[in-house]
């Protein structure tokens, strides 16, 4: 199979292109590098079965262009990262919600199965129990930066979905609950890979607000196995699925935890959430998958653990001299 990645040089998407490969798949990588990185897939270039295009999903005749050329396509292209959408939210909006909407059109227009990556985000401030995905959305005011990345990645599931529901696409949907692995970068507000930088160094470990606030952390690795296990079935067309583990750790627990993990001297240190991200910033306080549907649908569940989570990040950071 010829499977086009949109955020292929990313975190995730090179991870799944270095798999598809593993597996004997040829890849198409789209990306523009803006937080994705080249180095990523430095491995990949000049692989026969690899061919890396640097250049926009906003780009409408590149887009058509490799959806033509491929059997199946991948979005994972996405502005992300708290601090790159409450910095830039029109480019943000405008990439989440025109990308997305140039990829699924030239994949209805070339007949091509195509899975959209969206995320836990959607869910927003429910922060009840296990989220399944039926689970209600509570977001904020739509004049709020923090909530545009929710908007428009349920807006792209909504897109998604009308494609299949009313033309018949063969489109899949995952939402990726916090993934986290080598090659996440954390200038973006991502917490572990700060964290486990912060150890490696020496330096304060910021917690945001209280520390109280809970997060379930998954292996990008398990995500990978995770989205393959959906493409792979035929059972998953037209249905969204949750990724991500079920183990619930505070942040102020996750913090302690490097600092063992890493056999850092650093110390936890608390920022206030308007420090960190400017005044009327709202987190939610858990936010925890419930993965019942894709277990019972493709078998899938996560395996690795926190600990090696931190191992994994901790030898990355100090192998790329972060
Ligand atoms: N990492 C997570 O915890 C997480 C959680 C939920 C959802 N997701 C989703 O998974 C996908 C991958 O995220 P990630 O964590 O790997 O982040 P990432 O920033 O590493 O990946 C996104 C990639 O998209 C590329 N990109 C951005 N704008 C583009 C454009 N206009 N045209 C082409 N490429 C563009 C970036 O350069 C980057 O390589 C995204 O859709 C994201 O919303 C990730």
């Amino acid at each position: 199979m010829k499977y086009l990645i949109t955020g292929g040089a990313g975190f995730i998407g090179s991870h799944l292109a270095d798999a598809l490969v593993a597996r004997g798949d040829s890849v198409v990588i789209l990306d523009n590098l803006s937080t994705g990185n080249s180095h990523n897939i430095e491995e990949l270039i000049g692989n026969p079965s690899v061919s890396f295009f640097n250049g926009s999903i906003l780009d409408r005749d590149l887009v058509d262009q490799l959806v033509a050329g491929v059997d199946h396509v991948l979005h994972l292209a996405a502005a992300v990262g708290v601090f790159n959408i409450v910095d830039k939210p029109l480019e943000s909006l405008r990439i989440n919600l025109n990308g997305t909407e140039n990829v699924l059109d030239a994949c209805d227009r070339f007949s091509k199965p195509v899975l959209i990556a969206s995320s836990s985000e959607i869910y927003g401030k429910n922060g009840g129990g296990p989220l399944n995905e039926e689970s209600d959305r509570i977001v904020g005011s739509p004049l709020k930066s923090r909530w545009s990345y929710s908007e428009a990645k349920a807006i792209d599931e909504s897109l998604g979905y009308f494609y299949f529901a009313e033309k018949s696409l063969a489109v899949r949907i995952v939402r990726f609950f916090n993934t986290v692995g080598p090659r996440q970068v954390g200038s973006y507000g991502m917490v572990l890979p700060r964290f486990v930088a912060a150890a490696l160094k020496g330096e304060p470990l910021d917690v945001y607000g209280t520390g109280e606030q809970s997060r379930c952390f998954c292996h990008v690795a398990d995500a990978v196995a995770g989205l393959l296990s959906v493409i792979d079935s035929e059972s998953t067309i037209g249905q969204v699925y949750n990724i991500g583990s079920d183990r619930e750790i505070s942040i102020g627990d996750l913090a302690k935890l490097v600092i063992a993990q890493t056999h850092s001297a650093s110390v936890v240190a608390h920022k206030s959430y308007e420090d960190a991200y400017g005044a009327g910033f709202e987190d939610m306080q858990r936010r925890i998958p419930d993965i019942t549907k894709i277990k019972a649908a493709t078998g899938w569940a996560p395996t690795r653990s926190l600990e090696t989570i931190i191992d994994d990040i901790a030898g990355y950071v100090q192998h790329a001299g972060l």
